[in-house]
């Protein structure tokens, strides 16, 4: 077998643009290990992790517990596909069902984009099952949402960006303004919603999160008209918030789970609540991998251990941390506009003069040993892992800093 250890980075990042799909844009280093909240690359510089591999390493890099889970499952059984029961994902399922307070069963896949796919088949099949016509089971979302990159949902994804050149898109979606409840009142004037779908803390159109009000509304209106709350919680669920769930008082009639999920080995969930749980039945839906026993038996401790006291009570201490921090950094550079979030998912609003130049901000940020994300070209995003020391903490606002005085001076 071939042996690229001793390979430089360079050559390494070489194989990516001549290999790969050339439809990510990966920062020049090639990230090798981690533990906690730092990863190391292979020429061995250390970053401090903002990013958390987009919201999914929400316990950090190197977690015992979740490594002792995935080497014990691998010398067990890797695979048996849904023909064969294993228990891993049966026990996971009872034990999402139990933590949701709401689902009464789970559809267990491998990635954000398939769980909302299953979300979006189900209020078609819900709807259908109403006796609805096909034209009576739209689907709204909001401007600015990220859902997915499989036909339907970047159809749910309310971002031109994302839809541009694979039209024909599937029909039955209709896009409204974010945290307008006047709008989505309207919207259900015509008859024909069979479901309002969002995240409750909107993350790639720019960490945005739903108003209380906003929510409150949507829930009414869903029971007023007879329609579904669908929640996307791909990126605000699972600790994220300072809650294992985002949407809080609310009962959704569907939630979907990735990212944190697995804290990085790929799993992806639907919760159905009582209106739907029974209506997908032998047949309606599938998938080889769901419920692989490998990802479900790390997603056991990650679920556990992401619903902890410790874990929750950390997010509300670091998030106050962090927002402080980027306070004083801006008192000094005055190069965001606002800072606004939930728990550690925080953005940071570039000021009109510093729009448009978030990707920058990120080439000085790893240059200086932290990695960060953007929302956005105007939204800087943090969401790091939901263990973060005081001392990552500390020493990653340090690098922030200095990476934001070398841009400013640039
Ligand atoms: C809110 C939300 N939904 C869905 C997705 C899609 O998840 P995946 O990339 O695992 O398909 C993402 C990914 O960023 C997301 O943030």
């Amino acid at each position: 077998m071939q042996q690229h250890d001793s390979i430089p980075s360079s050559s390494l990042i070489g194989l990516g643009q001549r290999y790969w799909l050339p439809v990510y844009k990966p920062r020049e280093l090639v990230l090798d290990h981690g533990k906690g909240a730092r990863v190391w690359d292979t020429e061995g510089r250390d970053y401090i992790d903002f990013g958390a591999g987009i919201a999914v390493n929400a316990l950090g890099h190197g977690d015992p517990e979740l490594v002792a889970a995935l080497t014990a499952q691998a010398n067990k059984l890797w695979h048996a596909s849904n023909v064969f029961y294993t228990e891993p994902p049966l026990r996971l399922a009872e034990e999402l069902v139990a933590a949701s307070g709401f689902a009464e069963r789970v559809f267990l896949c491998n990635s954000g984009a398939e769980a909302n796919e299953a979300a979006i088949k189900l209020v078609r099949k819900w709807a259908a099952a109403q006796g609805r016509a096909a034209d009576q089971r739209v689907i709204v979302t909001f401007k600015g949402s990220f859902h997915g990159r499989t036909l339907a949902t970047v159809t749910a994804t309310a971002q031109p960006k994302y839809q541009a050149g694979y039209e024909p898109l599937p029909e039955g979606f209709r896009y409204l303004e974010f945290n307008d409840g006047d709008a989505l009142e309207a919207a259900f004037a015509a008859g024909d919603v069979a479901a309002v779908m969002l995240e409750p803390v909107q993350g790639e159109g720019g960490v945005v999160p739903a108003t209380d009000a906003f929510l409150a509304r949507a829930r009414a209106l869903c029971d007023a008209h007879g329609a579904l709350l669908v929640l996307d919680e791909i990126q605000c669920g699972m600790g994220r918030t300072g809650a294992l769930f985002a949407h809080g008082d609310i009962r959704p009639d569907i939630v979907t789970l990735a990212k944190a999920l697995g804290c990085g080995f790929p799993i992806g969930a639907m919760l159905a609540g009582p209106k739907v749980a029974e209506v997908m039945q032998y047949g309606a839906h599938g998938t080889t991998f769901g419920g692989n026993p490998m990802a479900a038996a790390v997603a056991r401790v990650a679920l556990r251990k992401l619903a902890s006291p410790a874990v929750q009570a950390n997010v509300a201490k670091q998030a106050q941390a962090l927002r402080e921090g980027l306070a004083r950094i801006n008192d000094e550079l005055h190069l965001f506009d606002e800072v606004r979030g939930r728990g550690l998912m925080i953005g940071a609003a570039l000021a009109p003069a510093h729009q448009g130049r978030a990707g920058e901000i990120l080439d000085h940020a790893a240059a200086h040993g932290l990695l960060l994300l953007q929302a956005g070209p105007d939204v800087l995003r943090f969401v790091p892992p939901l263990t973060l020391s005081d001392a990552e903490l500390a020493e990653g606002l340090v690098r922030l800093k200095a990476a934001l005085v070398a841009y400013a001076a640039a």
